[in-house]
Order: structure tokens, then C-alpha cells, then sequence
């Protein structure tokens, strides 16, 4: 059965750049969604489009709304859930006083299963529709989130954790048992349905040399699996691989002498480089997921858009909840401005949506399933309602445009504004 949903429809086709070019966006104010079986059929003009529909399409109108593509979250760790808004610490502290006691409680296959489908339901109600997820060291951790997604229809990546050196040995595997665990979940989970697997070692100062070699080895036994880690976000993680790998250029080409850097690499925060970096980055294929929230929460530094763009690294948000404070992608992108802002770059809300949905899609290698409503793309979209809340619904009905418009919904909404969020066609009911 064909359906179609009517309200204006918002969508990227390209990165708009700083300069907001029109052309790489598609807005229809009195727009139509058309789907069937999960899939996108059309998208444009409701006059148009209406006139060609017959009686067999069932038609939902959401007037007053807007039809974004679902969101794409490219960096976030489920198992951090509980510790979300941890006071006071930078990066390695906060790891040690909050985030590894938090994955230690992962050793209770009861209790991760609970978090999953709670975490689950908390992207949704935010609007996310796919993500690329951290678990814990235990396998189960990834059954738990795979089990979750797949009994709501998402589209999500994720793994277990490698992590075997300077951390609580509670959470130590090793370079044997993270090959073979990795390996079982490849098998397990990669390809299954919407399921896709990341090899996820946690950064380069948890992993001894010998298993960021297994890491890798498993990478090319498995070229269309993920690799998803972080990279250079903190200035005392950074200097002490620099002591580590006194022989090594840069902290990413520690990644890429281990055969961690590859087409669906994806790095998380990437503060710390510089332009050969970037350039070795973008020739491999390698992305970087831009986490604003957890980068000013945590003090880490500032994400450089521009010279990564410049470069041509593929980009996409990230919450990295809980060093991130937020789910939601519309107030990541609103860190986000500020962030680049505080650096005299432009974010336009155009490349600020882009950024959350085909640029997020295009780092992950999804962009010709999702990121946009392409004829034949999956159906994952979300109805966004501009008077979520009183002072959004004022700002909004004084808006002159569009972009004007969008840019400030993504100043001021959260999940209030979720109105409804759509997984392959089917409406998520909480
Ligand atoms: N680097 C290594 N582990 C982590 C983590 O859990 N969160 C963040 N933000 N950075 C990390
Ligand atoms: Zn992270």
C-alpha cells in the first residue's frame, strides 16, 4: 500500500558549504512524501505529485509540520546513558571516574539488554533514526544493542569494545579473545536485516600494539565491516601517544599503520590534526564524526569544519552521549554553530541538516540507503512540529524563509518538536 504524507518537505542533495547554495537542497512548502514498502517513491510539489496519486494511497496531512529525513547520529556510546551530565572532569579522568565504572555494570547481560531498548527508544523520540554505537568491552553489550535495533526496524552499527591496556581490569579483554568475540559478532550480526558490525577498539592508549594489529587484521578479512574509534580529541591523550609512538608521524597514522584507517573508518572528535592528516584521511576514506556537545563539555577542544571540508573529509554529527549532554541533534547542531562560529565559520542550518542526514550517511558509506529522500532511499523520516514549544512556535511564525526558519528550530528545539518519527515507513509508537 502506498503512502503519502503531506506538510513541507526539507532535504539535502549536496553539502550546502558555509554559503548555503541553494541548489544542493530541495524544499517543497506544500510538499508530499510518497512511500511504499519502507521505500521513497517521490518527493515534491503536493499539487503536483497528488494529481498522479490514485485511491489506493492513503494520505496523512500534517499541516503546519515539516518532513526532514530521520537523523544520523555518527558517534554515540549506549552504555554511557546513566552517567550523561557527569560533573567536572577532562577526558581520562572523566573516563576513570564516570564512564568506566558505568560499562563495568555492562557485565549484567539483564541490565544491558534494559539500557539498550531504553536508549533505543530515547534516539527515536529525538528523532535518530541511525547510529553508530560504542558498547561495552562484553559481547553481550553488542547482542544487546543489535537485539534492540533490529525489533525496532532501525537501521544502526555498532560493536564491542577492544580495549586490553591502562583501564580497570574488569574491562580488559585481549588481543585473542577481542579477535575472536569480534569475529563471532561479525558473523552474528553484519548484513542481518539493517544490522551493520564496527570493529571498535576505544582509542590507541586502551590497545596494546598487538591488538590494534588484530584489529586491523580483522578489518581486512572483513573490508565492508566498520572501524569506529576516537582520535586526538584531548591534549593529554594526544601527548601521551605522541610519547608512546615516538616514531609515528601523527596519532591517525598510528591508526593507519595498523590498518585501522579505510573506507567506513570512522574517527570521533579528530580536534588535534593537521592538513597532511586531513588529506591522508580523505584519501583513504577514513570520517570524522563532529561532536560539539561532548567537545565543550568535556573541554576538549574545537572541530575545525572548514579545513576538514577543505579537505574533503567526509563529516557527520555526533552526540557522543554521555561525554555528550544531549540525544538530540538538533541541539548538537546548535552546539555546533557555536562552536564554528567561535572560530569566524558559518554554519547555515542548510549544512547543519546536512551534516545530521546525507552527510552523516555519506560518512557512514549509507548515503544510497539514507540521508535523503532519493527515489528508492529507505523511509526513514521524521515529522518536525515548529510550535513544539510556545517559544519556538512565536520565533518560527516570524520567520521569512525557510532557512530562517530552520535555522531557528535548531536554536531552539529539542524532542518537543519530534512530532512523529517514521522507521521504514512504519510510525515508532513509544
Ligand atoms: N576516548 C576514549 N574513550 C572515550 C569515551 O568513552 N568518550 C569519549 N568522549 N572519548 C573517549
Ligand atoms: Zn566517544
Amino acid at each position: 500500500m502506498r503512502q503519502a504524507f503531506r506538510a513541507a518537505v526539507l532535504h539535502c542533495l549536496a553539502d550546502p558549504g558555509e554559503a548555503s547554495d541553494a541548489t544542493a537542497v530541495e524544499y517543497f512548502d506544500d510538499g508530499l512524501l510518497i512511500i511504499e514498502d519502507g521505500f521513497v517513491i517521490a518527493a515534491g510539489d503536493a499539487s503536483r505529485l497528488l494529481a498522479q496519486c490514485g485511491d489506493d494511497v492513503r494520505l496523512h496531512e500534517f499541516p503546519g509540520k515539516l518532513i526532514v529525513p530521520g537523523f544520523i547520529d555518527c558517534h554515540v556510546h549506549f552504555p554511557q546513558l546513566d552517567i550523561i551530565a557527569s560533573y567536572g572532569e577532562q577526558l581520562l579522568d572523566w573516563l576513570d571516574r564516570y564512564a568506566y565504572p558505568a560499562e563495568a555494570r555492562f557485565a549484567d547481560e539483564a541490565y544491558a539488554h534494559e539500557v539498550a531498548g531504553v536508549f533505543l527508544d530515547e534516539l527515536l523520540r529525538n528523532g535518530t533514526t541511525t547510529a553508530l554505537v560504542f558498547g561495552t568491552v562484553h559481547p553481550h553489550s553488542a547482542d544487546a544493542i543489535f537485539n534492540a535495533a533490529e525489533a525496532r526496524g532501525m537501521r544502526l552499527v555498532a560493536g564491542k569494545v577492544l580495549m586490553d591496556i591502562r583501564c580497570p581490569e574488569e574491562l580488559q579483554d585481549d588481543p585473542v579473545s577481542a579477535y575472536a568475540d569480534s569475529k563471532t559478532l561479525i558473523e552474528r550480526w553484519h548484513g542481518r536485516g539493517r544490522l551493520g558490525y564496527a570493529i571498535t577498539p576505544r582509542f590507541a592508549l586502551t590497545s596494546s600494539e598487538e591488538q590494534l594489529a588484530a584489529a586491523g587484521r580483522l578489518a581486512k578479512e572483513y573490508p565492508d565491516v566498520w572501524v569506529h574509534t576516537h582520535l586526538a580529541e584531548n591534549k593529554s591523550e594526544v601527548d601521551e601517544i605522541a610519547r608512546q609512538y615516538p616514531d609515528h608521524r601523527s596519532y591517525l597514522d598510528v591508526y593507519d599503520h595498523f590498518g585501522l584507517l579505510r573506507e567506513r573508518s570512522v574517527f570521533a572528535h579528530c580536534l588535534r590534526i593537521d592538513n597532511q592528516d586531513r588529506s591522508v584521511l580523505a584519501a583513504k576514506g577514513g570520517a570524522a564524526a563532529f561532536c560539539p556537545s561532548s567537545n565543550l563539555f568535556l573541554g576538549s577542544g574545537l572541530f575545525d569544519l572548514r579545513a576538514m571540508r577543505a579537505a574533503n573529509v567526509r563529516c557527520g554529527l555526533g552526540t557522543d552521549v554521555g561525554g555528550g549532554t544531549s540525544l538530540s541533534l538538533l541541539r548538537t547542531a546548535s552546539e555546533a554553530y557555536k562552536v564554528l562560529h567561535l572560530q569566524d565559520q558559518a554554519l547555515p542550518a542548510s549544512r547543519a541538516l546536512y551534516l545530521a542526514t546525507l552527510g552523516a550517511a555519506e560518512a557512514l558509506y549509507l548515503d544510497d540507503k539514507i540521508g535523503n529522500f532519493a527515489v528508492g532511499k529507505e523511509a526513514d523520516f521524521v515529522i518536525l512540529d515548529p510550535a513544539g514549544t510556545l517559544l519556538s512556535k512565536r520565533r518560527t511564525d516570524a520567520a521569512s524563509s525557510i532557512e530562517e526558519k530552520m535555522f531557528a528550530l535548531i536554536m531552539l528545539a529539542d524532542d518537543r518538536h519530534i512530532a512523529a518519527t517514521y522507521i521504514a515507513g512504519e510510525r515508532y509508537e513509544f
